[in-house]
Formats: structure tokens, sequence, C-alpha cells
């Protein structure tokens, strides 16, 4: 009989929320990282569509496509055993209609491998929810930031109007009500983030959304410091310099095979 830590699922993150332990996410986009992330015991591994930035180098999530995820959440799940693989949907893979939404949700499990998917979007997008948790497929929503509509909300906290905030309520209600099992709260108010996590049932994972969300996310390469310039991002903890450290080491190096001391 196996001795291995059973795999996370759904019904063990409904658990944690339920006996209010926190629930942790982070993102990895390879196989090593993924290997780490699962190592750490974190309990969602997120192949998010910020890889388009942070690892393919451009300006935004816009350009990513649904081969791009694909090939990333492939290497993920390789070197996850335990965590729930969560592999975002990148832009205009569900905007479009509701047939290619749950077309490109089941392709990121049937080829991808992942165990759920995440979209951007409240009350506009709840009824493509509603298609892809009908076809079996378990869905996380994100709302208030939402990077994939950065050229109309700009890049800016979300909800920090009345109005504002309680749009971010209504789209809340709307991703529950539509069947996700969870939400991403990006970048909102601390006290809108704790209003809607007492109200939903389901879980809210934030990501500069203060403390009162159910987990937290964050950008691995973040949290490491692979970036040393990304300290100034006030949501961000940079709990190593893996940056420096490896600039540090690539210079020891062309040092010493420029002086003769290597090999
Ligand atoms: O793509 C991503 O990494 C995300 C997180 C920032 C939540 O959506």
């Amino acid at each position: 009989m196996s001795t291995a830590t059973p795999p996370i699922t759904v019904p063990t993150l409904a658990r944690k929320k339920s006996k209010g332990e926190k629930i942790t996410m982070l993102t990895a986009y390879d196989y090593p990282t993924a290997l780490l992330v699962d190592r750490a015991g974190i309990d969602v591994v997120l192949v998010g569509d910020s890889l388009v930035m942070e690892e393919l180098g451009y300006d935004s999530t816009i350009p990513g496509t649904m081969e791009m995820m694909l090939h990333h959440i492939k290497a993920v799940r390789k070197g996850v055993t335990r965590a729930m693989v969560l592999g975002d949907m990148p832009f205009l893979a569900y905007q479009v209609n509701a047939d290619e939404a749950v077309r490109n949700a089941g392709r990121l499990l049937q080829e991808g491998g992942a165990n759920a998917v995440k979209l951007e979007g409240g009350e506009a997008i709840a009824p493509t929810i509603r298609r892809i948790v009908d076809a079996g497929i378990p869905v996380v929503g994100h709302i208030g930031f939402t990077p994939q509509s950065v050229n109309q909300i700009g890049l800016q906290k979300q909800g920090k109007t009345v109005e504002g905030a309680e749009q971010v309520l209504r789209d809340a209600r709307a991703v529950q009500e539509a069947g996700a099992f969870a939400v991403v709260l990006e970048l909102i108010p601390e006290e809108l983030a704790a209003r809607i996590t007492a109200e939903l049932g389901i879980i809210t994972i934030g990501i500069g959304a203060g403390p009162g969300c159910d987990g937290q996310v964050l950008v691995t390469s973040d949290l490491l410091g692979m970036r040393p310039e990304r300290a100034a991002f006030k949501h961000v903890k940079q709990y190593a310099q893996i940056g420096s450290e490896i600039e540090r080491a690539l210079n020891a190096y062309r040092e010493d095979v420029e002086a003769g001391r290597f090999p």
C-alpha cells in the first residue's frame, strides 16, 4: 500500500476552508520549479498566463495562446504528484463563445494534465463558467484586477470607489452562482476582500488583497527575488534574492574561465 500523501482535490481544499486552514497557491511554469513547489507542500500549482510575461518576456498576458499554455502545463504536470495543477485559460480562449471555452478548458485537462482551469471575469463571463463546470471541469474565477483586460482597466487596483466595490461584489457572487469552486481576488482593498470571503461559500485566494482571504497566491519568481526590481511591488514579499545570487555565480564562472582558473 502506498504511503504517499493523497493528491489535493476540490473537496480537500473545501475541507481546508471549512476548518479555517489557509490555502497556498504558487505559480510554476516549468518542470524543476514544479518539483520544488510541490515538495514545499503548496496546495495549488498555478500555471498562470503570467508566464507569457515572466517566462516569455512579453509586456502583457495578451499574446498568450493555448499552445503556450499547454506546452508549460505539460511540463509542470510531470513535476507535480501531490498539489492540484491549475491551468490558466489564455486571452481569447474563452471570450469568443461558450462552446470554444468548453473545448479549450477540456484541452487543458485532456492534453495538458491540469486538474482545474482558471479564467478571468465576473458577471460577464459567468454563463461561460457555468458551461465549463457543467462539462465536469472544476473552475477557479479571477476578479478585481484582471490582467487580460489591462487595456480596458489600466494597471491599477479595482473596487476602490463605492460603485467599483459593488461591481466586484456582484462579480464574486456571479462567479460563485455559476459553479466555480474558488475565486482569485487580485488587487482589491483588503476590507472588500474580507467582506467577499465572509459572504461567499467558495474559496477566496488573494493577491494584493490583504490577509482576510481563505488563501494566498504569488508569482514564484517574485517571492524568490528573480528580478530584484519587483521588490517595489507592495503585494510582493521577497523570501530570497535568487536573481542576484544567479548573477553572482554567472559572473564568477566568466571570471574563472577568463582568468584560466576553470577548468
Ligand atoms: O497568471 C497568474 O500568475 C495569475 C496570478 C497572478 C493569480 O493569474
